[in-house]
């Protein structure tokens, strides 16, 4: 599959001060991508070249295949949730939300959407060798550029395939030779209807049977009435004119369809109900739904946030979390999202992007980062970690702290300096003298769902995370399976 978004060897300067250094990287569609690293490495320079709100001082950005350099940010298939939020206090939830699509000028919108249709065009054009096809297409692509550009084309055309049909009448012998005799006739259907109308109305509901009577002569006027029209060409095509022009999308219309968009983005984003508040009346994780809505109404392919949560408390960010998770899923977008909380990125990306000093250190599922660091930055910017330095002696074999250790990696050097990372939840803490190393408990502290404690060895502390209590001062033992090692290259 093609990546959706690229990114290629992009550099920024400003003023001098390198931000992004070679910055490589892919998105596919529907991906939810988290770039995650420390305050000032960058995170929001990326995502603001990615817009299109800046330049980058080299390299390329890529969409579907091509280079977007020349591409305005209003014209690119991405929207914004900004760092922060700015929603129009004197507009009401309804409007804030509404806003989003009344600003999104419809004409670059539809100049966007006619550039993307003449270029596919473009390319089955130039292929094409049969010259009438080659011409078929041409006016294909035509057509479909005005339709584009006026909602109503299609109703146009069709009105005015009527109106060469009234012309064509004028000019037609037959139609004139008839027009005689059926006039004559459509005076005598006409006379017919009269005379109904005129039963019709000595009519008293107090008759037997009136609603039956009245029901049959009112369908027989009908049928009568299309028999005038066949009779009468001309003033059939007119009606079915008139009958068109009612279908024409007005003002009136969009508005209506526009309600039910905000509407819609409202319930999504849990706001029902809230439409008609003013937004200043509202708490900070609301304002914040209230500008992911005005976001997603655009309807982008891609949706760019930068730290979209981080104002709220834990609570409502945690179930802040879940609802864009969600939302991302069932809207079927792109999200690039911006945090340096690394909860955050574990429990919502598809694909997390770490980055330190305008640089990428690793990309890849929750999972790999977690579980395979491929350095000491990530290991330590992931999670809480114990991270020690050690020597490979060979395949499957780790020294540190003085004991050769039974590992899972290979491919190094012989003697190699390393690091290994052993997580917090995957040490365990036994009788002393049962484990690898000996040590006492240096503290304690409860985290709510583990203990997590401070085991003093030899060597170093080694924190620990564990369902069971042990008490300062107590003399344990710790220990690990050899897949509970994960040793990384020194950078
Ligand atoms: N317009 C600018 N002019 C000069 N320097 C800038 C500009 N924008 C960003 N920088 C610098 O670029 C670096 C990266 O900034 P950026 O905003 O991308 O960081 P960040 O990763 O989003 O940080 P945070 O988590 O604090 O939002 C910082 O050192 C910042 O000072
Ligand atoms: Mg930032």
């Amino acid at each position: 599959m093609k990546p959706l978004i690229e990114l290629k060897d992009i550099t920024k300067e400003f003023s001098g001060q390198v931000v992004l250094r070679g910055i490589d990287l892919e998105i596919n569609s529907n991906e939810f991508v988290t770039l995650l690293g420390p305050s000032g490495c960058g995170k929001t320079t990326a995502l603001r070249i990615i817009g299109g709100f800046i330049e980058p001082s080299s390299g390329e950005v890529l969409f579907d295949g091509k280079d977007i350099r020349d591409v305005p940010a209003h014209k690119r298939p991405t929207n914004t949730v900004f760092q922060r939020y700015a929603l129009f206090p004197h507009l009401d939830v309804f409007e804030n939300v509404a806003f989003g699509l009344r600003v999104k000028s419809q004409e670059f919108k539809d100049q966007y959407k006619i550039d993307l249709v003449v270029e596919k065009y473009k390319e089955l054009i130039k292929n094409e060798k049969d010259p009438a096809k080659k011409r078929a297409l041409r006016r294909e692509v035509t057509r479909k550029a005005q339709l584009i550009k006026d909602p109503n084309f299609e109703l146009k055309q069709q009105i005015q395939e009527y109106k060469q049909k009234i012309k064509d009448l004028k000019n037609d012998p037959e139609y004139l030779e008839s027009k005689k005799t059926n006039i004559n006739k459509a005076y005598k259907l006409k006379e017919q209807i009269e005379e109904i109308k005129l039963e019709l109305s000595t009519l008293s509901p107090r008759d037997e049977g009136y609603r039956q009577v009245k029901k049959e002569k009112q369908a027989e006027i009908k049928k009568l009435n299309e028999e005038i029209k066949q009779l009468d060409l001309r003033s059939f095509y007119r009606q079915e004119i008139k009958n068109l022009k009612r279908q024409f999308e007005t003002r009136k219309t969009r508005e209506r369809d526009l309600e039910i968009k905000v509407f819609h983005y409202l319930k999504l984003v849990g706001l029902q109900g809230f439409e008609y508040r003013s937004v200043d009346k509202l708490s900070g994780g609301q304002q914040q739904r209230v500008a992911i809505a005005r976001a997603l109404i655009n309807e982008p392919k891609v949706l760019l946030l930068d730290e979209p949560l981080s104002a709220l408390d834990l609570k409502l960010r945690q179930e802040m979390q879940y609802e864009l998770k969600e939302l991302q899923r069932e809207a079927g977008i792109t999200f690039i999202f911006v945090t340096h909380d690394q909860e955050e990125a574990l429990t919502m990306s598809d694909k997390i992007v770490v980055m330190n000093q305008g640089e990428i250190q690793q990309v890849g599922s929750p999972e790999d980062i977690y579980n395979e660091p491929i350095n000491r930055f990530v290991a330590s910017f992931i999670g809480e970690s114990n991270i020690v330095e050690a020597v490979m002696i060979d395949d499957f074999e780790v020294e540190f702290d003085e004991v050769v250790h039974k590992c899972v990696d290979k491919g190094f050097s012989r003697n190699e300096k390393v690091e290994v990372v052993i997580r917090p939840e995957d040490i365990e803490i036994l009788e002393k003298g049962m484990g690898k190393f000996d040590g006492v408990v240096d503290s304690v502290a409860f985290k709510g769902v583990h203990y997590e404690i401070d085991v003093l060895t030899k060597h170093r502390a080694y924190t620990i995370h564990t369902t069971d209590f042990h008490p300062e001062g107590k003399e344990v033992s710790i220990t690990f399976d050899p897949d509970d090692i994960h040793v990384m290259e020194i950078w």
